[in-house]
C-alpha cells in the first residue's frame, strides 16, 4: 500500500484533506503521497512557528547547537535509508544520494560550530564630532523571526539544510517548503529533526504545490525571510512578492569553462565531464559551456568526446552517470536546445538520442551564439563546445550571459587566470577545477539573473540576522 507521508507541524505529523501522489522518475513506481496543505493550514504552521520562537531565542548558542548535532548524528545513522528514496524520488545515483545526506550532516554540524564562534563588536565614537567622544554601540546580531526555506528538486535535502542549520542556531524558526518532486525526501529530513526532540515549532514542514500554494506562502505576512533555490523566473517573482523583507534566491546559471592554449588538457577534459555531466546536468553549478582556444580546440574536443563515450546511462539504483531527467518537460525543454542547436549547424559528435524522459549525453562542438544552447541552462546532459580566437572573446561570451553564477578557467599561467577571473561577472571562479558549491564554508552567490545574498553557513547566518545596535554614553 502507498505510505501517506505527513507534515511535521507543531511536533506533530499531520495529513491534509487533499494529497499528491510522488512517482520515480526512472521507473513510474508510486513512492507514495504527501499532503497538499490548504492556505489555512499554512496559516496554522506560520502562528505555531512563531509562537515558539521567543523561547527558542531564549536559548544559548550551545543549547541550539546540542539540538543540531542530534539531527546530524540521525542523518549519519539514517543516511542510507535515507539516500535510497532520495534516489528514487529524484533519479539521482544511489552513491551521490548518500553522500547529499552526509554532506548535509556536515554543514549542520558545522553550523552549530559556527553558532559558538558568533560574536558582536564594541564601536567608540568621537571620529565625527569630538562631543560624541563618550558614545560607545554594542553592536549584536538578532535573529530575524521566521524563516521560510524553499528548496529545489536537485539537492531537497542539502540545500534545505544549508538554510535550515544557520537559520535555527541564529535562534529563528523555520517553515520548509521541499519541492513537490524532493517533498518525501524533504520529510525524512524533517524525521531526524522531529527525532532530535527540537521544541514544537521551532521546525516545520509545508508541503504542496509551488504553483497552487506558492505565492500565499510567500506572501504571508508571518513570515519574516524567504530563502529561496530553484529557477530564476520563480526567484523573480519571489523577489516581487518578498517586498520590503529580506530575502536570499540562488538561481540559474549558465557556467563558462574558459581553457586557455597552455591548459593541461587531461586534466580539463577530466574536470569538464565531472561539471557537465553529473546529475545528468542537472546542478546549478553545471559546466553549462565550455569556450575554448581555437587552436587546442580538436585536441581537447576529442578528449572529452572519448570520455562522453565512456558515461553509463541507466537507473539511479545502478549509478549510472546519466539517469533519466525529473520529468517530461525538462526532457521536453533540453531536446528542442539540442534540435536547435542541430538544426542551425552544429556538430553532434555524439549519438542524439531520447528514451522517454532519460536524454544521452550530447556533446556538440562548433555551437556559435545564435544557437538558444549558447545561452539557455539546460538543467539535462547536453554541453556545447564554442571555439573562440582570444581570451578577450571569451570574457565577452562568458559575460553576454544573463546569468552569473561561476566559472572555470583552465591555464597554468596563474597571473592570467586571475586577471580574468576579475573580469568574469560571476560570484566565484575556479581555476583548473569544475565549478561547483563549497566547500560548504566558502561564500556561494550569483551575480546578476542568478540570485541575490550570499549563502556559505557563516554568510547565511550573516543574512538571516539582523544588526542591533544598542548606543549610550560613558560618564565623562
Ligand atoms: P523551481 O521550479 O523554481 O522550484 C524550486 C522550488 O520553488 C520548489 O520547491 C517549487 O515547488 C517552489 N515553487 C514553485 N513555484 C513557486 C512559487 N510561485 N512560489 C514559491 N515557491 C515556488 O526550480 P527547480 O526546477 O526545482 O530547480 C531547478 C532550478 O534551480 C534550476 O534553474 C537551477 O539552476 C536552480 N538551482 C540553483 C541553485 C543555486 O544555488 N544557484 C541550486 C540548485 C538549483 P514545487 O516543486 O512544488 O513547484
Ligand atoms: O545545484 C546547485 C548546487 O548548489 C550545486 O552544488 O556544485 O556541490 O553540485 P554542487
Amino acid at each position: 500500500m502507498t505510505k501517506a507521508y505527513k507534515n511535521y507541524v507543531n511536533g506533530e505529523w499531520k495529513l491534509s484533506e487533499e494529497s499528491i501522489e510522488i512517482f520515480a522518475p526512472a521507473t513510474g513506481e508510486s513512492l507514495g503521497t504527501v499532503p497538499a496543505m490548504t492556505t489555512a493550514e499554512v496559516d496554522e504552521v506560520y502562528a505555531k512557528a512563531k509562537a515558539a520562537q521567543p523561547a527558542w531565542r531564549a536559548l544559548s548558542y550551545v543549547e541550539r547547537a546540542a539540538y543540531l548535532h542530534k539531527v546530524a548524528d540521525i542523518l549519519v545513522r539514517d543516511a542510507e535509508k535515507i539516500g535510497a528514496v532520495l534516489s528514487k524520488e529524484i533519479a539521482k545515483g544511489y552513491k551521490s544520494a548518500v553522500s547529499e545526506v552526509i554532506r548535509t550532516a556536515e554543514i549542520i554540524n558545522y553550523a552549530a560550530e559556527e553558532g559558538l564562534r558568533m560574536e558582536g563588536e564594541v564601536l567608540e565614537g568621537g571620529s565625527f564630532e569630538a562631543a560624541s567622544k563618550n558614545k560607545i554601540a554594542i553592536v549584536r546580531r538578532e535573529p530575524v523571526g521566521l524563516v521560510l526555506a524553499i528548496s529545489p528538486f536537485n539537492y531537497p535535502i542539502n540545500l534545505a539544510g544549508s538554510k535550515i542549520a544557520p537559520a535555527l542556531i541564529s535562534g529563528n524558526v523555520v517553515a520548509l517548503k521541499p519541492p513537490t518532486q524532493g517533498s518525501i525526501s524533504g520529510l525524512l529530513l524533517a524525521e531526524a529533526f522531529a527525532e532530535a526532540g527540537l521544541p514544537a515549532g521551532v521546525f516545520n514542514t509545508i508541503t504542496g504545490r509551488g504553483s497552487v500554494i506558492g505565492d500565499y506562502i510567500v506572501e504571508h505576512e508571518a513570515v519574516n525571510f524567504i530563502n529561496f533555490t530553484g529557477s530564476t523566473p520563480i526567484g523573480e517573482r519571489i523577489g516581487k512578492l518578498a517586498g520590503m523583507r529580506p530575502i536570499m534566491l540562488e538561481l540559474g546559471g549558465k557556467d563558462s569553462a574558459i581553457v586557455l592554449e597552455d591548459a593541461d588538457l587531461d586534466l580539463t577534459a577530466k574536470n569538464i565531464i565531472a561539471g557537465a555531466f553529473g546529475y545528468s546536468g542537472q546542478r546549478c553549478t553545471a559546466v553549462k559551456r565550455v569556450l575554448v582556444m581555437d587552436s587546442v580546440a580538436d585536441e581537447l574536443v576529442e578528449k572529452i568526446r572519448q570520455q562522453v563515450l565512456d558515461l553509463t546511462i541507466g537507473n539511479p539504483e545502478d549509478d549510472a552517470d546519466i539517469t533519466p531527467l525529473i520529468d517530461k518537460n525538462a526532457a521536453d525543454f533540453v531536446e528542442g536546445l539540442i534540435n536547435d542547436a542541430s538544426d542551425k549547424g552544429a556538430e553532434a559528435l555524439t549519438e542524439i538520442k531520447r528514451e522517454g524522459n532519460l536524454i544521452c549525453p550530447v556533446l556538440f562542438d562548433k555551437v556559435t551564439t545564435d544557437m538558444r544552447l549558447a545561452w539557455e541552462e539546460p538543467f539535462g546532459p547536453v554541453l556545447p563546445i564554442i571555439r573562440v580566437k582570444s581570451v578577450e572573446e571569451a570574457i565577452e561570451i562568458s559575460n553576454k550571459s544573463e546569468y552569473g553564477l561561476q566559472a572555470s578557467v583552465f591555464t597554468n599561467n596563474f597571473p592570467l587566470a586571475f586577471k580574468i577571473a576579475s573580469q568574469l561577472e560571476v560570484g566565484t571562479v575556479h581555476i583548473n577545477n569544475k565549478t561547483q558549491r563549497g566547500t560548504d564554508n566558502f561564500p556561494f552567490l550569483g551575480a546578476k539573473k542568478s540570485g541575490a545574498g550570499v549563502q556559505g553557513v557563516k554568510y547565511s547566518i550573516e543574512a538571516m540576522t539582523s544588526v542591533k545596535s544598542v548606543v549610550f554614553d560613558i560618564a565623562k
